[in-house]
């Protein structure tokens, strides 16, 4: 049995998965709309990758025998004034999610609930590989600045960039 307030955190955080799927998915079709197929690509699949962290949630709160409570999502963000701003609040939203997540580890040390605890070990390393990532990502824009040749093939390589493969590539330099 998860404690009431155990199960308030986890479907908070099932709130902020899915509101992070929906607006990196804003930002994908912002991107496709702008030219920027490979960054829309990306961010399709980063929505992904969210909605799988909320359904990843879901399922255990079922497992544990909680109250699962599918939210209602504000209407993300759609407009953005360049790719740069757009990476800029992905990079801030992660951070928000890593805030997030460290608190509802707090909650369940406070509860002693080990076992949600151990649980949560995974959305850890996951935000850390998603924040390092974001970072990555905002330092490589950062160099590119206004050259037009730069942006092109950072559009193309990182159609091929998710979160598992930046951290793959981590473990093999
Ligand atoms: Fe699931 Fe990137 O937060």
């Amino acid at each position: 049995m998860l404690s009431p307030k155990v199960e308030t955190a986890l479907n908070q955080q099932i709130k902020m998965e899915g509101s992070s799927s929906n607006f990196y998915l804003s930002m994908a079709v912002w991107a496709e709309q702008n030219g920027y197929a490979g960054v829309s690509e990306f961010l399709y699949k980063h929505s992904d990758e969210e909605r799988f962290h909320m359904l990843k949630l879901i399922k255990y709160m079922n497992e544990r025998d909680g109250n699962v409570v599918i939210p209602s999502f504000e209407q993300p963000k759609s407009d953005f004034s360049r790719v740069t701003e757009l990476f800029e609040e992905l990079y801030s939203h992660e951070t928000a999610v890593t805030r997030s997540i460290g608190e509802l580890v707090g909650v369940c040390l406070d509860e002693k609930d080990f076992t949600t605890h151990n649980f949560l070990q995974w959305y850890v390393s996951e935000q850390l590989e998603e924040e390092a990532l974001a970072k990555t990502i905002m330092d490589k824009i950062k160099l590119m600045g206004d050259d037009q040749s730069a942006w092109y093939h950072f559009d193309r390589d990182i159609a091929n960039l998710t979160v598992t493969s930046a951290a793959d590539s981590a473990q093999t330099n």
